[in-house]
């Protein structure tokens, strides 16, 4: 039951939003050990685009992401997923409200060694809904289609490539068909091919169920492929946003070094 003694708790993270923003950030701000890492971030995600947070590692992306499914919580700064104002949350169970329409696919993404992969993507759903085992193994077997990784149920994890164990992930990031997923670094650590095959699935997942994907990396091959916008984070603030044709004419220099990479970039040894 909610609090009766303090209904204005409602009024004040219940907002009218623009529909088409999904979630508005403004002026993020977070230290750590007075270390400022994110010093006043400002961004707007619309619903159903891919956004691509781009930035240098150690950065703060990973920081910022977390924020989405109150695993951090700035210092300072609003953050209103759907029209409420998360920041304001005064109970776990709020939030809980929230993770289940956001699936985050953590950076590693490691999946559960002793279960087998379609315990694994059915963890979601007996954790969180009362499905019969049937409708349960439908699911499993829906989701492991997605991924194209059909009939694989009875793999275990150690048995798949490291693109296969990052797509089961997906399965199970996919498993309570969330309507925003993060993915956190989706192809760090992969081969170029693989890293393509992953990238070409974040781009068909959006395409084919219309989710609002965020994806947080410092790979421009997969931003380029998969981004409908990009912002970049830089500096602990976003120094720009645009399409990625935008982004690849973006007269910022520091937009460019990067693209170009951060080798050539470099000019402080
Ligand atoms: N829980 C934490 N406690 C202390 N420092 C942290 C914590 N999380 C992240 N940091 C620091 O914040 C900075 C940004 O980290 P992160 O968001 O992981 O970067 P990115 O994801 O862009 O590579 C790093 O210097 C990191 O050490
Ligand atoms: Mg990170």
């Amino acid at each position: 039951m909610h609090n009766l003694e303090t209904p204005e708790i409602f009024d004040l993270t219940t907002l009218q939003t623009n529909p088409e923003e999904i979630i508005t950030m403004q002026g993020i701000k977070k230290s750590f050990n007075g270390q400022e890492v994110l010093r006043g971030v400002d961004l707007t995600i619309h619903r159903g685009e891919t956004l691509v947070i781009l930035g240098r590692s150690g950065g703060g992306k990973s920081v910022l992401v977390s924020m989405l499914v109150g695993l951090l919580t700035p210092d300072e700064g609003s953050i209103i997923i759907e029209n409420q104002e998360v920041t304001q949350f005064q109970s776990e169970k709020e939030w809980n409200q929230v993770r289940l329409k956001i699936g985050f696919l953590f950076q590693g993404a490691a999946l559960y060694d002793s279960m087998t992969v379609g315990e694994n993507v059915a963890f979601p759903l007996r954790q969180h809904t009362k499905l019969s085992e049937d409708e349960i193994q439908r699911l499993v077997a829906e989701k492991l289609k997605w991924v194209e990784l059909e009939g694989i149920e009875d793999k275990m994890p150690s048995e798949l490539s490291g693109g296969m164990q990052k797509r089961v992930g997906l399965a199970r990031t996919m498993a309570l068909n969330p309507k925003i997923i993060i993915y956190d670094e989706p192809t760090t650590g992969l081969d170029p091919v693989t890293s393509d095959t992953i990238a070409e699935l974040i781009r068909n997942l959006q395409q084919e169920f219309q989710v609002t994907s965020i994806v947080v990396t410092h790979d421009i091959r997969t931003t380029f492929y998969v981004a409908d916008r990009v912002a970049m984070l830089h500096e602990g603030k976003i120094l720009t946003v645009g399409t990625v044709d935008e982004i690849q004419n973006s007269p910022y220099q520091e937009v460019q070094q990067f693209i170009h990479g951060t080798r050539r970039g470099k000019k402080k040894g």
